[in-house]
């Protein structure tokens, strides 16, 4: 497939064919959402923090921890149109430090856009990033990086003055250059109608079937994890239990001295050789 661009993105959301996004956090996780024609978008989300690094939550991640981590995705990347999310604290100092990072993640990370969290707050930085090149996808509804302030990760935009910050937050966004938008937890009815109201791709995540397009943390769909599953989580392996199991065999292989087979999976010295040797 031809490498995927933000023209490419707007043409399937005019003709209603849902986006495909799907992270990735090192080489071969990158290359395995390149492995499909389907995915659109890969994205090295900061989700890194707690999938890959064992971190509590997302706040923890470095901006140099995200450039290691894209530049092995870029390696692993062919046609999804890449993109990386800007840590938490690397936007909020001033437009000038969030266009530095930006830079950073592009030149270092290799990435072809960034993904900030936030509303309106957060307007002046998008539209600065997007004047010098750096193409943003916003990201409203629930703000992983902000669970301590929203006390938790709840659905957002359940009431009429939540649904409306959402609405006004995302045609801000629309409005300062972003050229899509993930919308994390929202109800359905929520989803469809902020999708109808903009002209840029949105990208749900929990916000129901009628968003432009999907995303999913690459381990909730290999079924890497058996531990909390939110509602939106649909698991389309069980890597755990193949992974696991594999781990156990090996143990026992040893253990018993069936690994390795001293025909099939051990070298040998010629015989005339071992003799002198000997
Ligand atoms: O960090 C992440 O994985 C994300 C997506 C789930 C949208 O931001
Ligand atoms: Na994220």
């Amino acid at each position: 497939r031809k490498k995927v661009t933000i023209q490419a993105l707007q043409a399937l959301r005019q003709s209603k064919t849902p986006i495909s996004m799907l992270t990735a956090y090192d080489y071969p996780s990158a290359l395995a959402c390149s492995s499909s024609t389907l995915t659109d978008i890969t994205l090295v989300g900061d989700s890194l923090a707690q999938v890959c690094l064992g971190y509590a939550s997302t706040t923890q991640l470095t901006l140099s921890e995200m450039i290691h981590h894209a530049r092995a995705a870029a390696r692993g990347t062919t046609h999804p149109f890449l993109v990386a999310d800007m840590p938490f604290g690397s936007y909020h100092t001033s437009v000038h430090d969030a266009v530095a990072n930006a830079v950073r993640l592009v030149q270092e990370g290799r990435v072809e856009g960034v993904k900030l969290e936030g509303g309106r707050e957060i307007a002046d930085v998008v539209r600065r990033l997007t004047d010098v090149g750096i193409p943003v996808m916003a990201h409203v509804g629930l703000l992983p990086q902000r669970h301590s302030a929203l006390s938790g990760y709840k659905v957002q935009g359940r009431s009429v003055e939540g649904a409306k910050k959402v609405l006004m937050d995302a045609l801000a966004l629309q409005e300062a250059g972003a050229f899509a938008m993930v919308v994390e937890a929202v109800p359905q009815e929520l989803g469809k109608y902020v999708t109808d109201r903009l002209r840029i791709p949105t990208i749900g995540i929990g916000a129901g079937p009628h968003t432009s397009g999907q995303v999913l943390v690459y381990d909730d769909v290999m079924g890497t994890w058996s531990g909390h599953k939110a509602k939106f989580v649909r698991r389309f392996a069980n890597l755990k239990e193949v992974r696991d199991h594999a781990v156990q065999s090996y143990g026992e292989a040893v253990r018993e001295g069936s690994f390795p087979d001293a025909e099939a999976e051990s070298y040998s010295m010629d015989e005339l050789e071992w003799a002198r040797f000997m």
